[in-house]
């Protein structure tokens, strides 16, 4: 009995691209949303064979309305996890209520460092020497739920921010697939506003004790 996965996208979609790819039994990814009409995150899906729809936030008198459609369509094809997967919408309580600890966001920064628009510019900017990516549990804040994983990469005094965005734009697609993975077996450990998944490397905490 796989774990229905559903992805939602807006643009190009290489992150679920990377999660169509990827081995994440037993999770599987049963149906792809896009809020954007033409997002090749469609064609993605359709090649790889897995259903999608269009669900166009402009249609939607208030963004509650909108919430609801969507987690409408999702309760109704009975799934167990979302990823958002490049999706460019802040999800409100109408739709997080629906998938309470289920919703699963990555970021292109190593939050709480950078959240919203552009974190690679950002990071790029502020002249930091390590960036990276952060898969996160979705709460009703902007990239502020609980972090479960994160992958660091340099950044080199000639990066532009595009080398910069494409280095960890890489990163993500390793991360992603493994978190869905863990998560869909289970592994989710919660402590308040702290969370982990059990056995993804360096997660274990340190062995205490045993002062030499
Ligand atoms: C990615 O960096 C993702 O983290 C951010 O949007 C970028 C594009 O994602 N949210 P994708 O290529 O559409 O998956």
């Amino acid at each position: 009995m796989s774990v229905r996965v559903a992805v939602l996208a807006s643009g190009s979609g290489t992150n679920l691209q990377a999660l169509l790819d990827a081995n994440l039994s037993p999770a599987r990814v049963e149906i792809v949303a896009v809020n954007v009409p033409g997002a090749q995150a469609i064609e993605r899906a359709a090649r790889a064979g897995v259903p999608s729809f269009v669900l166009d936030h402009r249609g939607f008198s208030t963004r509650a309305d909108f919430d609801r459609a969507l987690a409408d369509r999702l309760v109704s094809s009975g799934v167990d996890w979302v990823v958002l997967a490049g999706f460019m919408r802040i999800l409100g309580p109408a739709f997080l209520a629906r998938f309470p600890d289920r919703v699963l966001n990555i970021h292109p920064s190593l939050l709480p460092a950078f959240p919203g628009l552009d974190g690679p510019g950002q990071a790029h900017a502020a002249g930091v020497k390590l960036a990276g990516c952060t898969v996160h549990l979705v709460d009703e804040g902007v990239d502020s739920g609980p972090i479960l994983a994160q992958a660091a990469v340099p950044v080199r005094a000639q990066d532009s921010s595009d080398d910069l965005r494409r280095r960890i734009l890489a990163e993500e697609h390793q991360l992603l697939p493994k978190v869905v993975r863990a998560a869909a077996e289970g592994r989710l450990r919660r402590d308040g506003p702290r969370a982990w998944l059990v056995g993804l490397e360096g997660e274990d905490p340190p062995v205490t004790g045993g002062v030499d």
